[in-house]
């Protein structure tokens, strides 16, 4: 039997697999994409068959591509979205709805007298992106029937028939005490929630096994994404962060082992449990920052995602645009759910290259600030920002990155980090060690004019001031 394994990183907009051998070679990988469908009112939604098959689809094509058996599947999930699916069957029984969601703010509108509290139970800030508030919508508008979980309980059920979850994909929910690593019984409480609960997993035990990708393999190494890229960007000490760009964008940086509580509104959440070992996180997130690009495709004003490096590179300046990028709703620090995009600052000379560089600003801009809030609250400059994910690919944005927030940039050796990250907890099941660690590329250092930034992010709160109220005016 070869030495490897199939990391799955089923993610918003698709679903990756990557066979690694333990010596860290990629010995193949694929990619389903995933359609996600936003149909007004806040919704986002994804068909769990869609979600199923391009798990299924997308590990067979990695394994048939590699050629060699592996001896161990990790699964990496996207973290808030939830479905109710049916506990004998396995069959779904509504659609997903995606961590984007935003219909559940009511609910958490209705429930701030509560906030303070949850967010003392949970360390998370009462909000739609998180899962108890669209367990709850679920409940209340669309089935009473099933079990409501976050997706991973349920591909793991279809995959093993195991019940479970992981302790980081729990520290999202709203509804696990982050200070025991235990449910709460009083946040399923107050969310009116009586569902079984998953049992909470480790991030690196073997679960079952599975033959849904052909031979019967165990499955373990489980894992919401953002910790996973935490984790394969080798922050494991307190202070080391990361920023992933995938659908949206997400800042984490490592706590150490007690739940730090932020007093500028990130979340606190669990990076990981490994046998006798739990670590903690601070983060921040963009919630669109592939999904903008996607949004700006759709109207026509790039072609791709492929485009950004040559808009970025022919186009120095965005002729004095500011994007706000609150396509759905604003994170942390803001944690305005009804917050909407804006272009500002549009003249008729304005081009649709200078827009597509005010979004790329708008992105750079809030991980800047995301960044300068986690040093602050731990107290620790920023010395590096390590960074993985698609837009890793463009040497353009990560000077530019590396221009608005002032500090080397160093992107992960694969915009992979996700799957990499579930690599390598799925070989500790297996092996009982990681894979082989692979090393990150150069630092690209800052060479924009002094002031410079200070100004394009001045610019850019201002322009996030200006639009907040939009939704009640
Ligand atoms: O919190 C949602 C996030 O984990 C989704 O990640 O990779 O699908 O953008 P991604």
């Amino acid at each position: 039997m070869s030495d490897a394994v199939l990391a799955i990183d089923q993610g918003t907009t698709a679903t990756k697999a990557l066979v690694v051998a333990v010596d860290g070679t990629v010995l193949a990988d694929a990619e389903q994409p995933v359609p996600v469908h936003a149909t007004g009112d806040g919704a986002v939604e994804i068909h769990p068959g869609d979600l199923w098959e391009s798990v299924v689809s997308a590990g067979r094509a990695a394994l048939a591509s590699a050629g060699v058996p592996v001896r161990a599947v990790g699964l990496a999930n996207q973290g808030e979205s939830v479905l109710a699916w049916d506990q004998t069957t396995g069959e779904a029984l509504t659609p997903c709805l995606v961590w984007q969601d935003r219909r559940s703010a009511q609910i958490c509108a209705d429930l701030r007298p509560a906030g303070d509290r949850l967010a003392a139970i949970s360390g998370l800030r009462l909000d739609p992106y998180f899962s108890a508030p669209k367990m709850r919508w679920i409940r209340d508008r669309m089935t009473g029937d099933g079990v409501v979980t976050t997706t991973d309980t349920w591909l793991l059920h279809r995959l093993t028939g195991e019940f479970v979850t992981d302790v980081s994909t729990a520290s999202r929910s709203m509804l696990l005490d982050v200070d025991t690593l235990e449910w709460s019984d009083e946040a399923w409480e107050l969310f009116g929630l009586d569902e079984a609960r998953p049992r909470l997993a480790r991030s690196d035990e073997t679960i079952g096994a599975t033959g849904a990708f052909g031979d019967t393999v165990p499955v373990g190494g489980i894992i919401v994404d953002q910790q996973a890229a935490l984790w394969a960007q080798g922050a494991r000490e307190r202070g080391q962060s990361k920023c992933t760009y995938g659908t949206g964008a997400f800042l984490l940086a490592n706590t150490g082992d007690t739940p730090t509580r932020s007093l500028a509104g990130l979340a606190t959440s669990v990076a990981w449990r490994l046998a006798g070992q739990a670590r903690y996180c601070l983060d921040g997130q963009l919630y669109a920052v592939g999904a903008a690009f996607a949004w700006l495709n759709r109207l026509g004003l790039l072609a791709g995602a492929h485009e950004i490096e040559a808009v970025l590179t022919a186009t120095p300046h965005s002729g004095g645009v500011v994007f706000v990028p609150a396509l759905a709703g604003l994170g942390a620090p803001h944690w305005q759910p009804d917050a909407r995009a804006a272009f500002l600052g549009m003249s008729l000379s304005t081009t649709r290259e200078h827009l597509v560089r005010a979004v790329c600003e708008s992105i750079a801009a809030h991980v800047a600030e995301l960044a300068g809030t986690v040093a602050a609250e731990l107290s620790q400059p920023l010395t590096t920002l390590r960074v993985d994910g698609g837009l890793t690919r463009s040497p353009a944005f990560l000077q530019l990155q590396a221009d608005v927030a002032g500090v080397p940039v160093v992107a992960c050796h694969s915009p992979h980090a996700t799957a990499f990250g579930v690599a390598d907890l799925a070989a500790r099941t297996a092996y009982g060690h990681g894979i082989a660690e692979v090393p990150s590329a150069a630092a690209v250092e800052p060479r924009a004019r002094a002031g410079w930034a200070t100004e394009l992010i001045g610019r850019w709160r201002t322009a996030v001031t200006l639009t907040s109220n939009w939704s009640t005016l």
